[in-house]
């Protein structure tokens, strides 16, 4: 079919990132979405990108995940056509897009738990079409929608989509970080470059960046963490306590999904401390009771919620938070798989965060 992304109302197509089991991803015409519930709208994403998520559900880390699912969970774009219940939200308007989808109704929500809404939670690019595509449905828009100021920048935005949010929720709150503590991040991907960048907003003494990739260690320095170790010898455990004299950090934050990740939290936690998990893990890990039992600790899990949104939105049109330096490459929607190969390949390509637009 010949079309352009502008023709409106007349596309009945799009592209858009279609996953086909582990390892195995196209960029097809797929059939644009339509309104379902009148709570509903369609989104035009002008700028997506790509989260250590995506490479989790790649790698067959998120079985739940089926063929023929367009991924993406997080966007910014201008709103199409809104269902007859969105109350907030009209045509034109330019909109954040949160990866959670939530009610706003159910007992989860009324926790405050968004991620795990009856109706909703991660759903975008994990149980619904997501937003690595040229149009999305978006299920209940008034809570999932955040209205944007016309000079807010689509890259700096789209940082609070998944990554700022999950950085601060499930890492420096869950973790509880306070003025004075030693902070280690593990994984200085862009979920621990947003943990690094939040975290910094409680005032910790020290932040040790722990990576295996020292490009992304060297940017996590000018992020200003104060020190920062390099674990490919498989010795980060043993720098971390000599850095701390021994004593070990009072909060550990694992931002990376990978056994080897959490076993340098639990060599590293100082008595008293709290281990925060963030990464997605898609294989059991070992949890060291048999040293662990008499040291006070604690462990937090957390699928991030996204209640922190509106806050961290205007820290950023504030310039408080400066979010668009995550970004180090930009692709068309045309090039995505190369954005994928440059997100996944980071440390030779020397990639944090990759923002995709549609022209
Ligand atoms: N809990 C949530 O709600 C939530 C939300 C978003 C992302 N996540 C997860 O957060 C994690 C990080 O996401 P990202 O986008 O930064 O991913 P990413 O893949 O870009 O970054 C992961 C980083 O970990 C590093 N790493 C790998 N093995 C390591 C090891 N053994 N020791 C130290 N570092 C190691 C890599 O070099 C890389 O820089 C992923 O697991 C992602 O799925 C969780
Ligand atoms: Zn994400
Ligand atoms: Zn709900």
């Amino acid at each position: 079919m010949n079309r352009s992304a502008n023709d409106g109302n007349n596309i009945t197509t799009m592209k858009g990132l279609v996953f086909h089991g582990p390892n195995s991803l196209a960029l097809e015409d797929r059939l644009k979405p339509t309104i379902i519930q009148a709570t509903d709208a369609i989104v035009r994403i002008t700028t997506t990108t790509i989260c250590g998520t995506d490479l989790h559900i790649l790698k067959g880390d998120v079985p739940a995940i089926t063929d023929g699912r367009i991924l993406g969970h997080e966007g910014v774009g201008i709103i199409e056509e809104v269902g007859t219940n969105v109350l907030d939200f009209h045509k034109g308007d330019r909109v954040l897009i949160s990866l959670i989808t939530s009610c706003g109704r159910c007992i989860f929500c009324k926790k405050a738990m968004y991620s795990h809404c009856l109706n909703g939670g991660w759903r975008l690019g994990n149980s619904i079409d997501g937003t690595q595509a040229e149009y999305v449905r978006i299920p209940f828009a008034d809570t999932g929608l955040y209205l944007l100021p016309p000079e807010a920048d689509d890259e700096a935005v789209v940082m609070l989509s998944c990554i700022l949010p999950t950085g601060l929720e499930c890492g420096v709150l869950n973790g509880q970080v306070k003025p004075g503590d030693i902070v280690a991040i593990i994984g200085a991907g862009p979920v621990g470059l947003a943990t690094l960048l939040t975290a910094q907003l409680y005032s910790p003494a020290e932040i040790i960046m722990i990576d295996l990739d020292d490009n992304r260690l060297e940017a996590a320095r000018s992020f200003g963490a104060t020190k920062v170790v390099n674990s490919s010898d498989g010795k980060a455990a043993e720098r971390v306590m000599a850095l701390t004299q021994a004593a070990g950090v009072d909060v550990v934050i694992e931002a990376v999904g990978l056994s080897a990740a959490f076993d340098i939290c639990q060599a590293i936690i100082a008595p008293g401390g709290r281990i925060a998990n963030v990464g997605v893990h898609g294989k059991s890990v070992e949890f060291h009771l048999e040293r662990l039992w008499a040291s006070n600790i604690t462990l937090t899990t957390r699928l991030v919620d996204a209640g922190t949104t509106s806050m961290l939105l205007k820290m950023v049109q504030s310039g408080r938070l400066d979010a668009k330096k995550l970004v180090s490459h930009r692709f068309n929607l045309s090039e995505i798989m190369k954005a994928y190969n440059t997100f996944a390949n980071a440390a030779k390509q020397h990639s944090l965060k990759v923002v995709i637009k549609n022209a």
